[in-house]
């Protein structure tokens, strides 16, 4: 996820029990172009164990050539973005852009698979808008040429963010078997997760939102609904601790620190009382220090105080994938 998923994040997620990470959307062109920023997002940590790092452009040559480039960081995959619903990223052909042509995807995977030893995946929509619903179209073309798994996000480009992700055609994509197929949309919650994994026909289930707010959730999915574990606010803080030095170990720029912690510390918090006071404390503390400070004091006062997020209300209704 672009600006979330950098190689501390995706560690810690692995370490919290996801089983696998996808890099922000990285373009092709400014790997090409070898632009600073772009390559430092490329990185991954040394511990990190299933990692694909995702790319995105309208050009096959452009993306084959930067493919080859992100190989270099020994990725375990590399991911093409066709999901992306933003305009600046679909006005020039990529992105979920790249769905409204499907005659055009054969020679497009195949320019980049040829490129690169490691395996290529897709993330896709269901397709550009209703009326053009072609995600099984396009999982087939990608297996002919080669590509070793499909990830779906239940939307059309056109829905953006809105109404539900169509679990009823993920799962009638899935059950056709075309090849490896991840489902994924609106798994908000550790029961609504674990509930379709266990009657899933999709071969893996991918989140996106849910750990920003709950970074336990994938540990709890693999829980029986009796089982009685809980991960207190202590625990959060714990998290945001090892976060904090993951950062730290990532980046010497204290600025991106500070900016990175403040809104991650700020979602783990949904669900508490008081987290709008906590929020403008957050916001308002200019430096890492006092930042991490006035965390640790939210968390501590908070004991063992159960978590109660309002799934009812939108959160995050936007971005690029
Ligand atoms: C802030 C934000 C950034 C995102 N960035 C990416 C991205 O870089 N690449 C991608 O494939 N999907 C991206 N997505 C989409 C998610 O991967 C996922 O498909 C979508 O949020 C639906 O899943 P969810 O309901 O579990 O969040 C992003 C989503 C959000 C909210």
């Amino acid at each position: 996820m672009s600006s979330i998923c950098t190689a501390p994040y995706r560690l810690l997620m692995e370490e919290l029990g996801c089983g696998g990470t996808v890099s922000e959307l990285v373009s092709c062109h400014g790997i090409n172009y070898k632009n600073e920023k772009t390559h430092k997002m490329l990185d991954i940590h040394k511990r990190e164990k299933n990692i694909g790092l995702q790319l995105f452009g309208e050009d096959k040559e452009a993306m084959a050539k930067a493919a080859i480039t992100a190989q270099e960081r020994n990725p375990k995959f590399i991911d093409i973005n066709m999901g992306c619903p933003v305009r600046k990223v679909v006005s020039k052909g990529g992105g979920s852009a790249l769905l409204k042509d499907p005659t055009v995807l054969g020679d497009f995977f195949s320019t980049i698979k040829k490129a690169i030893e490691v395996p290529l995946t897709i993330k896709i929509r269901t397709g550009w808008d209703s009326d053009s619903i072609n995600a099984p179209e396009v999982a087939h073309i990608a297996k002919e040429e080669g590509v070793e798994f499909v990830a779906i996000h239940g939307r059309t480009r056109t829905q953006a963010y809105k109404g539900k992700a169509d679990w009823e055609l993920l799962e009638d994509v899935a059950k056709e078997g075309i090849l490896p197929m991840i489902g994924n949309g609106d798994l908000h919650t550790a029961a609504t997760t674990r509930n379709r994994m266990n009657n899933t026909n999709c071969d893996a289930l991918m989140l996106g939102r849910g750990p920003l707010r709950n970074p336990f959730i994938f540990l709890e999915s693999y829980l029986k609904e009796d089982d009685d574990i809980f991960f207190s606010p202590q625990d959060h803080l714990e998290v945001i601790e090892r976060f904090k030095t993951y950062m730290e170990e990532y980046t010497d720029r204290e600025r991106t620190i500070l900016i990175t912690l403040r809104k991650n510390i700020v979602w783990m918090a949904a669900g508490y009382p008081g987290v709008a006071q906590f929020r403008n404390a957050m916001f308002t503390t200019p430096d890492l220090d006092g930042t991490m400070e006035v965390a640790c004091e939210f968390f501590h006062n908070l004991g063992n105080m159960p978590k109660r997020i309002d799934h009812s209300k939108d959160f995050m209704a936007g971005g690029h994938g």
